[in-house]
């Protein structure tokens, strides 16, 4: 063959190959052995790396793979009436490597989840007790939006702004899953008025169109975290 052609051949095959390769790097890289459970101790040294480094298999038991940590209700007692409790690879060890969690949300009466992204993971809810109005909104600015019953599902496409809110008077409860061990939540609200250091007042300002004293207002209600 030709060097012209040999050339023209490689780089085809070049593409193609990059091509099925995207799908593969969607989520969490897939697993190379059966397990690799999470060993935290080994955080504490020097080593850092893209996920849990993997317990020595004759320390791993049937508890790394086991939690009731969305046994019990989380308390909605706060100023959005919503409540998230994750169960993802830094509660449940085994997870690590296997590119899924959990969470489960409770609900206060007309409690809200406020609008946040997750960067990692595509998300579906299951309504266990209760209905929801949900939506999540496109990269484009269009709201998918509607109400969810005991028993009905939803999905929130990976890294789109989504939300939920309880619209009756009982509490509700949710479950939701992850194609990630650790999906990762971006509130907007916190990230915007929450942030350390602070987001600049008069980015806010000029970004949402509204006075810096609404802005020092709004970021008095978010403590910082850090
Ligand atoms: C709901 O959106 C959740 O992230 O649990
Ligand atoms: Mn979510």
């Amino acid at each position: 063959m030709a060097p012209k052609h040999l050339s023209a051949v490689l780089l085809a095959v070049c593409t193609v190959l990059l091509a099925l390769a995207v799908p593969l790097l969607a989520g969490d890289p897939n697993m190379l052995q059966d397990f690799c459970v999470a060993d935290y101790k080994s955080l504490e040294g020097p080593l850092r790396l893209n996920g849990f480094p993997c317990k020595r298999p004759e320390n791993v038991t049937a508890n790394d793979f086991f939690s009731d940590v969305l046994a019990a209700p989380g308390n909605t007692g706060n100023p959005v009436g919503s409540a998230v409790t994750t169960a993802n690879v830094e509660k449940v060890p085994g997870l690590n490597t296997l590119g899924m969690s959990m969470s489960r949300v409770d609900y206060a009466p007309w409690g809200v989840n406020p609008p946040h992204t997750h960067p990692r993971a595509t998300e579906i809810i299951f309504m266990l007790e209760g209905s929801l109005d949900v939506g999540f909104v496109t990269t484009d600015g269009y709201l998918y939006g509607r109400t969810v019953c005991k028993g009905e599902l939803f999905v929130f496409p990976r890294g789109l702004v989504h939300f939920q809110k309880n619209n009756g008077g009982a509490p509700a409860v949710a479950i939701s899953a992850f194609n990630s061990q650790l999906p990762g939540t971006q509130s907007m609200s916190v990230s915007l008025f929450g942030a350390s250091p602070p987001v600049p007042t008069d980015v806010l300002a000029r970004a949402l169109q509204i006075d810096g004293g609404v802005v020092e207002a709004i970021k008095s209600k978010f403590p910082v975290k850090y």
